[in-house]
């Protein structure tokens, strides 16, 4: 089972929009509202699956998916998300994915996840029987670590989806999986978005990590992408980390599939020290669980190498987050800084950033 989020493909992400900033860059937003202009720009439509897909035949699932779609298309930054009224089958099939994953989450899930899932269940209403509301969620991601939530019809391009948690945004779908298969989706799903991924977008030092694969995609080279996705999927998607001496699961393919969270925490999976330069050379696999896991010591540590990775992209400018505004201000001028790599920052914890921020602030 792949919760990959991003499709492996990356053919589809060359933009035609021109880059006023600097010549010879991909276009890449820069503001928050920006991601009106790409974030449709999706690689699989809802309604539309493949013929391996469980719901293939069924024309009732595929009609459903269409109404999912549509709403991810018609969204606008500024809109509230649409709230769905899931159908009773909907709700079933969420309740057997979130029993059986919460047997497992007390031993296997990282201390972040466990505690933040009760906050979860008390400000979003995540319970067995109740699939909880992306607009609900959004609301408290955006108190919690100022990320915010942006429903998506589909797979975007690695680009794209990068480009949004550049911003502090998160793509998610809204339908739930065919009820045929409630431990198999081929694609992320609203079980994969809220049991895997949001209760560690609520945790501050995750969202800033997760930010900073997307600040270093920003006007990157195709093959510079390619590694920052593939350092995202055993990331945020297949990651691990090492707490009170034991190996524990942050990953959201791994926290929202039951099979391969025992796998990866077992003895028969090959582990390593996360290190972008290596991790960004392996295979990502797609139908069967991946061959190797990475070990991040913190979310912290694994923050600082992705900074120090996105040094060696080598872009001819630099990219600084304005949370005031939430917007990426690019700055051309790079006689100043120290030296000619990218030098990226969204915290104030140089002087630097602070004379910036006070400047906000006055
Ligand atoms: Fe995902």
């Amino acid at each position: 089972m792949k919760h990959a989020h991003i499709a492996e493909i990356s053919s589809f992400d060359k933009s035609t929009l021109p880059n006023e900033d600097v010549v010879g860059v991909p276009w890449f937003p820069k503001k928050i509202s920006d991601l009106d202009l790409c974030a449709n720009k999706v690689l699989m439509y809802g309604s539309e699956l493949d013929a391996d897909h469980p719901g293939f035949k069924d024309n009732i699932y595929r009609k459903r998916r269409k109404y999912f779609a549509d709403l991810a298309m018609n969204y606008k930054h500024g809109h509230p998300i649409p709230r769905v009224d899931y159908t009773a089958e909907e709700v079933r099939t969420w309740g057997i994915v979130f029993r059986e994953l919460n047997k497992l989450y007390p031993s296997r899930a990282c201390k972040e996840y466990l505690k933040n899932l009760p906050l979860l269940t008390k400000y979003c209403k995540y319970s067995e029987d109740n699939i909880p509301q992306l607009e609900d969620v959004c609301h408290f991601l955006k108190e919690r670590s100022g990320f915010v939530i942006r429903p998506v019809a589909g797979y975007l391009s690695p680009r794209d989806f990068l480009a949004g948690l550049a911003l502090r945004v998160f793509h998610c779908t809204q339908y739930v999986r065919h009820s045929s298969e409630p431990f198999y989706t081929p694609e992320p799903d609203t079980c994969h978005e809220l049991l895997g991924h949001v209760p560690l977008l609520a945790e501050p030092s995750f969202a800033q990590f997760s930010q900073e694969i997307g600040l270093a995609s920003l006007g990157a080279s195709d093959e510079a992408i390619q590694k920052l996705a593939t350092c995202y999927f055993f990331t945020v998607e297949f990651g691990l980390c090492k707490q009170d001496g034991r190996l524990k699961a942050y990953g959201a393919g791994l926290l929202s599939s039951s099979t391969e969270l025992k796998h990866a925490l077992s003895d028969k999976a090959n582990v390593l020290p996360f290190d972008p330069m290596v991790t960004c050379k392996q295979e990502c696999l797609i139908t069967t669980f991946q061959d190797v896991y990475f070990v991040a010591e913190s979310f912290e540590e694994a923050k600082n190498k992705m900074r120090e990775f996105s040094k060696t992209l080598r872009l001819p400018f630099t990219v600084r987050y304005d949370p005031y505004t939430q917007s990426v201000d690019v700055l051309k001028d790079i006689t100043n800084t120290k030296s000619t790599v990218i030098d990226i920052h969204h915290e104030p914890d140089n002087a630097e950033d602070k004379e910036l921020h006070q400047k906000h602030l006055s």
